[in-house]
C-alpha cells in the first residue's frame, strides 16, 4: 500500500484483516506509512517517483495487489508502469486519473457525455480569462486546472476579487497547476461525496458521506483537506443515489471506456445537491481523506477481496459490498497553525484511553521521537473515528474519544456532523 494519511491508515486496517492475508507469509507492506500503520504493516522506504524501483521490489516480494492511495501517483503513472510489469493494481492509469488531474478534461467529458455539472470555460491566458468574466456573474468560480492539493479552487464575490484572483492564478500561485483556469457558474446547494468502485466496466455503489473543509466551525475560515466527516449522508438519499449512479456515475465509466480511457479504482465524485437535481463538482481518482475513514469504519465486506476484483476486471463476480447501518463519523485533530503553517514537534498521549470505550485512532501527521513518544509530523494528526446509531451518537462518541486524547499543541472542529445532527433533531 502506497501513501501515508489517515486515509492509508484506514485501508490498513481492513486490508490487514483480508482474506487475502490468511496464507502463512503472506504480508502487508506499506510506504511511506506512518507510526499507526507501523502497527499493520511492514514499513518499507520506496520513492513513489521510481516507477522501476517500487516494481523490482513488488518482484522480489511477490506482492498480490498493489494499493495506490494518494492521487499524485496515479497522475504520475504509476499504476501503468507497475501494470506493465504484470503487477496487479488498485487504481486508475495515468490516463483515467485526468479525471482529477485536470478540471478541464472533466468539464469535457461531461459535456460530452451530457453529464450534469456547473457551466464552464477553459481559459489558457490571462486576458481570455478576464473576458470570459463577462459571461459569468458573482460569485465567480475559478480552479486552477492541475493537482494544488485541494487549493485551487478560488470563489470571488465580486469582479474585483476575480480578476485579482486570475492574476495570481496565471501569475504562477499554483505553480503548473494554474497554467490554465476554469471558470465556471456558482451552484448553490448542500454537498455530499459519493464513492463508487469499478473495473471499467461494472460499477459498485460503495458508500456517501459528508466532508467539513473549512478549518472553523460552522464551515467558516480557509479551506483545508478536511477537518472531520460522516458516512452515510442521508441527505442523499437512495432516490438521489439512483440519479447520481444514473446520470453522473454511470455515462464516465461508459465515455472513459468508449474512449479507450477505462477508468479502474474508486471513482470520488464531488455533488452539489441543487434544486433541480444532483450535479458533479468535481471527481477524485482516490478516495477522500478523511471520508475514507468513516467509510472503513462501517465496511463489513472484505476490503482486500473487492479491490483485488477491481484490479483484475472481474467485479461483476463479487457481491454488493456489505456496510454496517450505523453512522461513523470521524473528527480531525490538526497541528495548532493548520491549513496555513502548522506547529510539528509537539507531544501526543492517551490514544489508548481514547480507543478504550471502541473509538479507532487513525494515524495522519505522526511521527515517533527518539524515545519512543508520539509526536506531531504534520498538518492533520490524528483521525478520532466512532460509531453510533445515528449522526448524534455517533458524535458524542466521537468527541468523548477526542477529549481522552492529551495533544496540548493540536485542535480539532467541535462541530463536526453539525448538518445531520440538526436534522435529526428536528427530524
Ligand atoms: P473542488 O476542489 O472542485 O471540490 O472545489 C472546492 C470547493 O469549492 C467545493 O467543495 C465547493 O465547496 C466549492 N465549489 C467548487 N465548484 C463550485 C461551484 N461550481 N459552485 C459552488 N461551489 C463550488
Ligand atoms: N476530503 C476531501 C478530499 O479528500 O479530497
Amino acid at each position: 500500500m502506497a501513501g501515508s494519511g489517515g486515509r492509508e491508515h484506514a485501508l490498513a486496517w481492513k486490508l490487514s484483516q483480508s482474506r487475502l492475508l490468511s496464507a502463512v507469509g503472506d504480508k502487508l507492506y506499506a510506504t511511506p506509512g506512518n507510526p499507526g500503520i507501523a502497527q499493520l504493516a511492514e514499513l518499507v522506504s520506496l520513492d513513489l517517483a521510481d516507477h522501476a524501483a517500487v516494481a523490482q521490489f513488488c518482484a522480489d516480494k511477490r506482492i498480490g495487489l498493489v494499493v495506490i492511495g494518494p492521487e499524485a501517483p496515479l497522475v504520475d503513472g504509476l499504476a501503468d508502469s507497475l501494470r506493465a510489469e504484470g503487477i496487479a493494481v488498485f487504481g486508475p492509469s495515468r490516463a483515467a486519473a485526468q479525471l482529477e488531474g485536470s478540471k478541464g478534461y472533466t468539464k469535457d467529458l461531461c459535456e460530452r457525455a451530457g453529464i450534469p455539472t456547473a457551466g464552464y470555460v477553459r481559459t489558457a491566458s490571462l486576458e481570455e480569462a478576464q473576458a470570459a468574466l463577462a459571461r459569468f456573474a458573482a460569485p465567480y468560480v475559478l480552479k486552477a486546472d492541475g493537482l494544488a492539493a485541494g487549493k485551487g479552487v478560488v470563489i470571488a464575490e465580486t469582479l474585483a476579487e476575480a480578476e485579482t484572483a486570475l492574476v495570481d492564478m496565471f501569475g504562477g500561485k499554483f505553480g503548473e497547476a494554474g497554467a490554465e483556469v476554469v471558470i465556471e457558474e456558482f451552484m448553490e446547494g448542500e454537498e455530499a461525496s459519493f464513492f463508487a468502485l469499478t473495473d471499467g466496466a461494472t460499477i459498485m455503489p460503495f458508500g456517501s458521506a459528508q466532508d467539513h473543509k473549512r478549518v472553523g466551525e460552522g464551515d467558516t475560515g480557509p479551506n483545508t483537506g478536511g477537518m472531520g466527516a460522516y458516512s452515510p449522508a442521508p441527505v442523499l438519499t437512495p432516490l438521489l443515489e439512483g440519479e447520481v449512479l444514473e446520470r453522473i456515475i454511470a455515462p464516465t465509466v461508459r465515455t472513459m471506456a468508449n474512449e479507450d480511457t477505462p477508468y479502474s479504482g474508486v471513482l470520488y465524485a464531488g455533488l452539489m445537491l441543487t434544486a433541480t437535481g444532483p450535479k458533479l463538482i468535481e471527481y477524485n481518482c482516490r478516495f477522500g481523506d478523511p471520508e475514507c475513514q468513516v467509510l472503513m469504519m462501517r465496511l463489513e465486506s472484505d476490503l482486500g477481496e473487492l479491490l483485488l476484483a477491481c484490479a483484475e476486471n472481474r467485479l461483476a463476480s463479487q457481491p454488493q459490498p456489505r456496510f454496517s447501518g450505523d453512522t461513523a463519523l470521524t473528527v480531525v485533530m490538526a497541528a495548532r497553525g493548520y491549513p496555513d503553517t502548522p506547529e510539528k514537534g509537539g507531544r501526543i498521549d492517551g490514544l489508548d484511553t481514547a480507543e478504550a470505550a471502541g473509538a479507532r485512532v487513525f494515524h495522519a501527521g505522526t511521527a515517533l521521537d527518539a524515545s519512543g513518544a508520539l509526536t506531531v509530523n504534520g498538518g492533520r494528526v490524528l483521525n478520532v473515528t466512532a460509531r453510533g446509531k445515528n449522526a448524534a451518537e455517533a458524535q458524542v462518541a466521537a468527541y468523548r474519544a477526542v477529549d481522552a486524547v492529551d495533544f496540548p499543541t493540536g485542535f480539532c472542529r467541535r462541530d463536526i456532523g453539525w448538518r445531520e445532527v440538526a436534522r435529526e433533531r428536528d427530524g
